[in-house]
């Protein structure tokens, strides 16, 4: 598969996966490490206007968003932005369908921060580097930045089914109606995911929880 047939599979898996996705979010042994990142996630957001990138059926929207001025929540597919929408959410959220990849539909709107859950593990390594530039010119001096993610853990995580010449790694996944669907899922260390980051990143900081990690920087 091409790079980007890699991309719009993995989109495909999500908007099938859609309806019963937030199963993953009720599995016993990641529960501490769920309330945890959700009581952190308020404080840092307070005030700020946010673009959520990726933001799928919403599981950290309300969390995010609790304090800030304002939540752009976005995902390509209306499928999964369509369980968010039916959520208890602050009144400061608003939904669109952007393509995280160009962002094309923004036009000229920019942000003082910015949120992703579980996005970064599924852009292929060679286009990271371009999609944090395109995401940075979308943010003001002085903006925070969060990126959140699974980590690998043996007794819970999907195995990895193959490495490609690239580095990224894949897993086969199978939806309720047997389908198995090979998804591009990488987990980075610390300091491969700072090295990444640019030259406009300041005070990276990486939390590390025992199911999840948390990126956290400034932009210059
Ligand atoms: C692993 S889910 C993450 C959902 C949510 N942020 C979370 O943490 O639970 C990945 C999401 O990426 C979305 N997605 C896939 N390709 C995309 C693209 N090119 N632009 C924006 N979102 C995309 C999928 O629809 C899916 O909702």
């Amino acid at each position: 598969m091409s790079r980007a047939d890699v991309v719009a599979a993995m989109a495909d898996y999500y908007v099938q996966r859609a309806a019963y996705y937030e199963r993953v979010y009720h599995k016993p042994e990641r529960q501490t490490d769920l309330r945890a990142m959700e009581a952190w996630l308020p404080d840092v957001f307070e005030g700020r206007r946010v673009l959520e990138i990726a933001c799928g059926t919403g599981w950290w929207t309300p969390h995010g968003a609790a304090r800030a001025a304002s939540w752009l929540a976005t995902d390509l597919n209306p499928e999964t932005m369509a369980v968010a929408q039916r959520k208890p959410l602050p009144a400061c959220v608003s939904f669109e369908a952007v393509d995280a990849y160009t962002m094309a539909e923004l036009g000229t709107l920019t942000f003082d921060a910015a949120f992703t859950g579980c996005w970064w593990s599924h852009v292929p390594l060679a286009r990271l580097p371009g999609w944090l530039d395109l995401l940075h010119a979308r943010l003001e001096p002085g903006a925070v930045v969060v990126m959140l993610d699974n980590s690998y853990v043996q007794t819970s995580s999907t195995p990895i089914s193959r490495r490609d010449a690239e580095g990224n790694t894949y897993q086969d996944r199978t939806l309720d109606d047997g389908s198995v669907h090979e998804v591009l899922k990488n987990f980075p260390t610390p300091d491969e995911a700072c090295a990444m980051l640019g030259p406009r990143a300041r005070e990276p900081r990486w939390i590390a929880h025992e199911h999840y990690w948390i990126l956290q920087y400034r932009l210059a």
